[in-house]
């Protein structure tokens, strides 16, 4: 979704804010802008439609040391020039970039306009500036306060960044239900929407909360609630290289973060040890289990289920953040587990707010530090997977459903429901796992032969059970989203009650294939399959022989415990989408309508 960048130093501002902007291109966007103050200058706004390289080719050097520069993913208005950010106020002397949706910005522009404010977008945003203005006067040309008063009468979400013509030493910011990070350099301030687009400059940032406003200026930033207490909260240290945000001579980061695995998995593991120590034993009161996530996390969540009904024998159930609040049951007293990779997807937090409204305890597991849902929840599982760019995710999906294994062990052993020695080989078999990924990854021939025949198909069918229907969700969504091949996930023993009446020859079905209680069942589906003509890939453990006996297109993983194969599965089925969309053609790293972090709701 939109990206935001703001700056204040000594350095030439628009060189950093489309150096940074360039960052957070990953999220997808239809138009950019820049706004500098200083130098000489009065206020200078640029937009432009499509690629940042169009706007920096009407950028020249200004000398002006402050300024802000947004992505726009259109919400209100078409893409287009003037529906771009930087907004101006009818003076052009107040520039704002904002993130999020103004739900009364009708109402608001009804009043501005009878007060003779004219706006000259379709967006909501354009309000901001607008009001900005009115409160400026108001305000006796106190920037601060005007942003101040002006957000108090904003309904909905935002990150808003504002620069003054006349202020050229300071940059106001504001946050409300959408992400904004502060960064600290010396003798210079940065903010951004995302921490992505700041890790050349800085490794020192303030992430901010609802309902504050910041004040940067040279050497300073200065964090206030909108009521006017100061805000004293230490700057986090992000330890993700600048390196870790570029691709590093792949041709795309979503293939890069695959290849990163083996050295991801490996981070989750041994960083679980420091959370470990840290969980509150008051955990092990739980008597059921609920995960609430979105997209990619929620499959992660569905193969938790399997585990945590494994190894602590709680009941488990499973659910999409958009729908949870429609949750009814009074008897619900859960430990939830908030399952989001960005900590930033808005229907996940709103969950998280509804969960602990409840009454209930709440962990989230994600990989961002200091994001808004680690504040939302009361413990936090780091995944350690460092950033993935890449908009469907990958490596951070492995280390959620890693992530499911330790925790699920360690609230089974805790609670005396599995022995130590079990326990000891639940991480034996994960450090397997991720030889086995190794493996996968060393030869990815066979894998790019499947892909390129998978890549003519129309639509398509993945079936797995048990531990293996969640991989199957996940394998199909992967395709879907970057090939726009049509694919479904489905439980094996489904495929019967409705499926099969559209198999043809031209219907290929992904079968996961793992030698546990599942594997009769699974080999009769595959023949159930076969029978209707419709061809049959295998994902099977390596050594298998009876699965060739229905099909020649075959895939193997190293073998390992049956338990732990979703993991190793998920690696493949994650190349056979890349490779599959690459012969396709397709953008990969930004499919097309999808945001990496989804900021409404
Ligand atoms: C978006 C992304 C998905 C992701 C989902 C949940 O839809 O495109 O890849 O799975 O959000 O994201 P989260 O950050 O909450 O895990």
């Amino acid at each position: 979704m939109c990206g935001i960048v703001g700056y204040i130093g000594n350095r030439e501002a628009t060189t950093i804010l489309l150096e940074a902007l360039k960052k957070l291109e990953y999220r997808g966007y239809d138009s950019s802008g820049v706004a500098v103050v200083g130098g000489g200058s009065d206020l200078r706004v640029v937009r432009s439609l499509g690629y940042i390289s169009n706007l920096e080719s009407r950028i020249k050097p200004t000398g002006a040391t402050t300024g802000i520069s947004h992505t726009r993913w259109a919400t209100h208005g078409v893409p287009s020039e003037e529906n771009a950010h930087p907004h101006m106020d009818g003076s052009s002397s107040i520039a704002v970039v904002h993130n999020g949706i103004i739900d009364n910005h009708l109402a608001l522009k009804q009043e501005l306009s009878g007060k003779g404010h004219t706006f000259l977008s379709q967006t909501d945003s354009e309000v901001v500036p607008h009001l900005i203005q009115e409160e400026y006067e108001d305000n006796g040309g106190d920037l601060l306060e005007a942003v101040r008063s002006a957000v108090g009468k904003l309904k909905g979400s935002y990150a808003i960044v504002v620069v003054h013509k006349d202020h050229p030493d300071m940059v106001v910011s504001a946050r409300m239900r959408s992400p904004m990070v502060l960064g600290k350099g010396v003798n210079e301030g940065f903010v951004a929407s995302d921490v992505t687009a700041l890790l050349k400059y800085t490794n020192r940032f303030l992430y901010m909360e609802d309902g504050e406003i910041a004040l940067l200026t040279r050497g300073d930033i200065h964090v206030e609630t909108l009521e006017g207490e100061t805000v004293d909260r230490e700057l986090t240290s992000v330890d993700w290289a600048e390196e870790d945000a570029e691709k590093g001579g792949f041709d795309h980061f979503m293939i890069k973060e695959i290849f990163e695995q083996p050295q991801s998995l490996h981070q989750t593991l041994t960083g679980w040890r420091s959370d470990e120590e840290g969980l509150s034993r008051e955990l092990l009161r739980a008597r059921m289990m609920r995960v609430i996530a979105c997209g990619t996390s929620y499959h992660a969540g569905l193969v938790g289920r399997c585990l945590f009904e494994k190894f602590t024998s709680l009941p488990t159930q499973v659910d999409m953040a958009s729908e949870y609040r429609y949750a009814n049951s009074t008897l619900d007293d859960s430990l939830v587990l908030l399952m989001t990779q960005s900590g930033e997807t808005a229907d996940t937090i709103a969950a998280a707010r509804e969960a602990r409204r409840r009454g209930m305890k709440t962990i989230a597991v994600t990989n961002v530090v200091g994001s808004t849902i680690t504040r939302e929840s009361e413990t936090s599982l780091h995944l350690r997977s460092g950033p993935e760019i890449g908009v469907a995710a990958s490596k951070t999906f492995t280390s959620q459903v890693m992530m499911m294994y330790l925790l699920s062990s360690h609230m089974g052993y805790q609670m005396g429901r599995i022995s130590k020695d079990e326990h000891d080989a639940i991480q034996t078999n994960l450090r397997y796992v991720i030889r086995a990924v190794e493996g996968i990854l060393n030869d990815v021939s066979r894998i790019k032969e499947q892909a390129r025949w998978l890549s003519k198909a129309r639509d398509a069918f993945y079936i797995g059970r048990y531990i293996n229907f969640p991989t199957a969700l996940e394998g199909a969504l992967k395709m879907k989203e970057i090939s726009y091949i049509h694919c479904e996930g489905y439980p094996a023993g489904e495929l019967k009650h409705g499926p099969l009446a559209l198999l043809t020859e031209e219907t290929p079905i992904i079968a996961l294939i793992s030698d546990d209680h599942t594997y009769d069942k699974m080999l009769g589906n595959v023949g159930e399959c076969s029978a209707r003509s419709s061809p049959v890939l295998a994902i099977a453990p390596e050594g298998d022989r009876e699965v060739k006996r229905y099909t020649d297109r075959v895939i193997t993983y190293p073998r390992i415990d049956p338990l732990f194969s979703p993991i190793p599965i998920s690696v493949i089925l994650q190349l056979l989408a890349y490779y599959a969309a690459k012969e396709r053609g397709c953008e990969i790293d930004k499919p097309r309508n999808l945001a990496k972090s989804v900021t409404v709701e």
